[in-house]
């Protein structure tokens, strides 16, 4: 595992871009796993301005979310969805038909879930992840005690969970209790993963991580057992390390 440091969040987007964009440039239909949250919000700032200013084109990139709200249509302001369009798609030239989030308003969800880890297998698989982490150590929407082997699934929402997402809510009792997340195992398949960590609210979770056991309990420390993990951490996640 190799950890970058930096001084702040903007230099940490910073060298998360550049990475991704080096990786464009010479695997210009990469697959990307995107990720949603404040934490890659800069990152995507950064590859628009990039993509604005040097005509960096995701023309033959494909993306796939890690997870959706169970129970919220593609256009409610707190869907995924609308996120990753108000936030990076509409920016860039990236077809929209090759953007793939899952549908969290599907009829059937267990078979949204079958469908999605299919068309991630279809793909041919993620090059490049990026990840937030939860202060309880989720990934996606891993909460503890998910399986290592888990593959796209429902998940009931922690408590807690709901209680840091409820900031984009307009109450608590808006956040959906459910949501469609990609598993452990379907992240770890991915060719190489990229951690974006900030702030003092991660701080103990990053020293979790780093310096803490592998186990269900903590669901990002699955990542200890892929082989190109790259942590891009800032100095205020650092604070204990
Ligand atoms: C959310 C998302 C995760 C994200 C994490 C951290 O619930 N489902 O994918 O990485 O929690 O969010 P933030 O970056 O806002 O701290």
């Amino acid at each position: 595992m190799k950890l970058i440091r930096t001084e702040n969040y903007e230099a940490m987007s910073l060298e998360a871009g550049k990475i991704i964009v080096d990786k464009i440039r010479s695997n210009p239909s990469l697959t990307l796993g995107l990720a949603t949250g404040s934490t890659p919000k800069g990152l995507y700032k950064y590859l628009i301005k990039e993509h604005q200013e040097n005509g960096t084109s995701y023309k033959q990139v494909k993306s796939v979310n890690l997870d959706e709200y169970s129970g919220l249509q593609a256009h409610d302001p707190n869907s995924y969805h609308y996120f990753m369009r108000q936030n990076l798609f509409n920016h860039l030239d990236i077809s929209e038909y090759e953007t793939h989030i899952p549908n969290g308003a599907a009829r059937d969800l267990e078979q949204e879930c079958i469908r999605y880890e299919q068309l991630i297998q279809e793909l041919g698989g993620v090059d490049l992840q990026i990840l937030g982490i939860g202060q309880n150590g989720h990934i996606g929407f891993n909460e503890p005690g998910t399986p290592f082997s888990s593959r796209t699934h429902i998940v009931t929402l922690a408590e807690n969970t709901r209680e840091a997402n409820s900031r984009f809510f307009n109450s608590l009792a808006e956040v959906p209790t459910h949501a469609i997340t990609m598993g452990i195992a379907s992240i770890l398949d991915s060719r190489e993963i990229l951690l974006l960590v900030s702030g003092e609210k991660k701080a103990e979770a990053l020293l979790k991580f780093m310096n803490g056991e592998i186990s269900e309990d903590f669901p990002a420390s699955a990542l200890k057992h892929h082989q190109n993990v790259t942590v891009i951490a800032d100095k205020d996640a650092l604070k204990y390390i």
